[in-house]
């Protein structure tokens, strides 16, 4: 046959491969997720996440010591939160010395290598299970703000590094950077979830911390999944209010997106690669249908393919085991 380009040539040997593979991923583009919740010496797994745990502050400490000698350095922060101590307006998220910001404290002070990522959103802490103020069944906007900036600066007076706006909330990350100036908090940086959908894949998260709506979705303040041009403006408006990284979530089924916006932006592109992902390939793997490693490897190259700069990922730890870079 007369074949003058032949791909597969590229393909031929191990080393080849290695050689002209275009993506990389390294431990220093992973941040590992910390579910904490009250207690010592507490460790529970999440049913719906098989091998993921949340932990006591004690044992998060041992999780994230781990993770240090794997190689991995970024940290994101969730508490579960006891239902007797949520209200209406989230109080706890932002009252001195709870369980979230004495974690941070402790973690700058055992570890001060650790990147700390915070999250910011009502939800953990509020009785209507929202990431904003409730009443008469709407999530209202601009009455959520000050709550936010009450948890922002809570959270960066406690040591953290990065502030993590999950909640969908319009004008957030404008007004979170305007509190963090005013009081002398300029060099903490905003990562902000600027493309959340309103998924189905975060299941196992609100099992995991207990922090499902009560009522009603979260469809008036996530987004559509079938809209890609609303991404660029949700990300035009948090690139101009100051976010520093922007987030696409969830990652798997929103590939386009997170390639959309790297294309768009000339800051770092967050990928979440959430529960719900990691649990169809826990769960396909443990009936045997899959090989996790990898179907791992696989997703979590892919993500980085699109174009996210970092990854966020329940399985850091399993990829750093692997030590392929
Ligand atoms: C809430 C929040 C959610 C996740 C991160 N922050 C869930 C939600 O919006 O209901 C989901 C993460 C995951 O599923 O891994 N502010």
């Amino acid at each position: 046959m007369n074949i003058v380009r032949r791909p597969r040539r590229n393909r031929n040997t191990n080393s080849i491969r290695e050689m002209v593979a275009e993506t990389h991923l390294s431990c220093s583009q992973l941040i590992h997720p910390l579910f904490i919740q009250e207690g010592t010496k507490v460790k529970t797994e999440i049913s719906s996440m098989p091998d993921f745990f949340r932990f006591s502050p004690d044992l998060a400490l041992k999780d994230l010591e781990e993770c240090l000698k794997l190689g991995i350095q970024n940290f994101i922060l969730f508490p579960q939160i006891e239902e007797k101590f949520k209200d209406k307006k989230a109080s706890l998220s932002y009252k001195k010395n709870n369980l979230y910001l004495k974690m941070i404290q402790s973690i700058k002070k055992n570890f001060p290598e650790a990147t700390i990522i915070t999250d910011v959103a009502m939800d953990p802490y509020s009785s209507d299970g929202h990431d904003g103020y409730v009443e008469n069944g709407k999530i209202l906007n601009d009455e959520t703000l000050p709550i936010l900036g009450k948890m922002a600066l809570a959270q960066a007076e406690a040591g953290a590094d990065i502030l993590g706006p999950s909640d969908m909330m319009d004008g957030r990350v404008g007004y979170i950077r305007d509190v963090l100036d005013k009081n002398g908090f300029t060099d903490v940086a905003i990562m902000s979830y600027t493309a959340k959908y309103a998924s189905s894949f975060y299941g196992p998260f609100r099992d995991a911390l207990g922090s499902a709506p009560k009522a009603g979705d979260k469809k008036t303040y996530q987004m559509d999944f079938r809209n890609a041009k609303e991404a660029i403006l949700e990300a035009e408006l948090d690139f101009n209010e100051g976010a520093d990284y922007l987030m696409v979530k969830p990652a798997l089924t929103y590939l386009d997106i997170i390639q959309s916006l790297k294309q768009n932006f000339p800051i770092p592109i967050v990928a979440y690669n959430v529960s719900g992902e990691y649990a169809m390939i826990k769960a396909a793997s443990k009936l045997g249908w899959l090989d996790e490693t990898k179907a791992m490897v696989e997703s979590l190259l892919s993500i980085k393919r699109a174009g996210a700069d970092i990854i966020i990922t329940y399985f850091a730890k399993n990829y750093a085991k692997l030590k392929l870079v």
